[in-house]
């Protein structure tokens, strides 16, 4: 019999999150492995808490577990003495995301809730409140592990990294389980015989070799998706087969942003609607699912959002930190020399070890000399972020807009930045308090 891991109290920062019952069915799901004494969820919206709070008691109920499930408003009293702390908060909520998509298509240019001048604006508004929460689990639960799914991912956890007490952070995201998965379906094979030579940044990474029983089937796998013979895969990776011929290597997702932004802007304008429009519908359903008191697991209608999943990532490292299991998984985490070229502060996504030492990045080498100045000029754009957010300095904010690829030349960054510095005005204190 595999051995049973414990953990005394989780807490989720954003436990109001319309995801929360997918992390939870993830812990249901590992019980044999896995068993939780206390989830504290805390939220400052106290309907989505109960709403959500509702349907997770129900799911633990049902599955006959007898884990202690707390729903509060007091964000001290839930970080107090957690083992683990998920984050996954949205300063702003949706209507925050539709200004930040909105606003940048009104120029023509990519509007998006992690990329582009939309993403930096999400970073913004989230790096204090991050870091705020930081200050108090940092006092309050000295010894946890902090995970970071709240985005833009990359850029809260380098904040994290480099401006809070925090000892143990790592960031988090669901695209690197998501590849591997349709990966491993495209090739018929177990996912967890897929290993995937991963370098880059979040939601900005790329596959250099996909491994099965020490063979490379990058090759292969390019072949395949030029044919589309795979819906999953296809979704996944929307490229068109030159790019993937020239390149040599496998964009993921959110390359498309960068690699074929025009069709990515004509989408949204054909449809009318942003992503951020799409998901307000769908969260005001899946809330309504959630009431229901017969609704006793994640309704299937979760799966349309693009977190689905994330429950996998979240325990497969909780876990592997827990067990010392030394295996590798594709992480957020400080740099350290892994991506030769970066600075050692700034964060990486990149294959690491998990153990009970924590979290450590394979040395990936020099990036490809096709993908460098992607991946350079992104990271600068999102490490300036970190400084503009942190400062409140209207300069440093136009510094990130301007070195971001997604934004066009420094007269329309200005212009970004001073629209939007206005339109999210009431989540943006530190810009309206500073002599910049
Ligand atoms: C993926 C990304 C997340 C992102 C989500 C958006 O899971 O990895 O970072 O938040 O998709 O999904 P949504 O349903 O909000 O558009």
């Amino acid at each position: 019999m595999e051995n049973m891991y414990k953990i005394q109290k989780l807490t989720v920062v954003g436990g109001g999150s319309t995801y929360t019952p997918e992390l939870l069915s993830g812990f249901i799901e590992h019980r044999e492995k896995l068993a939780v004494d206390r989830i504290s969820l805390f939220d400052i919206n106290r309907e989505r808490l109960e709403t959500v709070g509702g349907l997770v008691s129900r799911m633990l109920q049902r599955a006959e577990l007898d884990t202690r499930l707390e729903l509060t408003q007091n964000r001290t009293g839930a970080l107090e003495g957690a083992d683990f702390i998920v984050s996954q908060i949205r300063v702003g909520l949706m209507p925050a995301r539709i200004l930040d998509e909105r606003i940048p298509f009104s120029h023509g240019v990519l509007g998006q809730e992690t990329v582009g001048a939309g993403g930096l604006f999400n970073a913004f508004r989230t790096i204090p409140v991050s870091l705020e929460i930081a200050r108090e689990a940092a006092r309050y639960a000295p010894d946890a592990w902090y995970l970071n799914f709240t985005n833009p991912s990359g850029i809260i956890t380098e904040a994290l990294l480099n401006h809070s007490e925090l000892k143990r952070v790592a960031g988090l995201c669901n695209v690197p389980i998501n590849a591997q998965r349709a990966v491993a379906e495209l090739l018929n094979v177990p996912s967890q015989k897929v290993w995937l030579d991963w370098i880059g940044l979040n939601h900005l990474g790329w596959i250099r070799g996909i491994y099965v029983d020490g063979r490379d089937r990058l090759p292969e796998v390019i072949e395949r998706l030029s044919q589309q013979l795979s819906d999953e895969a296809s979704e996944r990776f929307p490229f068109e087969s030159r790019l993937l011929h020239d390149l040599g290597l496998l964009p993921t997702y959110y390359l498309r942003y960068y690699y074929a932004t025009q069709n990515a802007i004509s989408e949204v304008q054909k449809a009318g609607k942003t992503r951020g429009e799409v998901v307000l519908d769908i969260e005001r359903d899946l809330l309504g699912r959630y009431a229901d008191p017969n609704q006793v697991i994640k309704p299937e209608e979760l799966k349309q959002r693009g977190g689905a999943y994330y429950s996998e990532a979240a325990i497969r490292l909780i876990l592997s930190l827990l067990s010392d299991r030394r295996d590798v998984q594709i992480l957020i985490t400080r740099n350290n020399g892994a991506i030769q070229g970066l600075p050692d502060h700034v964060s990486v996504e990149v294959p690491s070890i998990v153990g009970a030492h924590g979290i450590s990045p394979l040395s990936c080498g020099k990036p490809p000399a096709q993908v460098k100045h992607l991946l350079e000029s992104v990271k600068a754009s999102e490490s300036l972020a970190v400084e503009a957010g942190v400062s409140g300095s209207r300069r440093k904010a136009v510094m990130a807009l301007v070195a971001n690829p997604l934004v066009p030349g420094f007269e329309l960054a200005e212009r970004l930045t001073d629209e939007l510095l206005e339109a999210h005005r009431r989540y943006l204190p530190q810009f309206f308090s500073s002599e910049e």
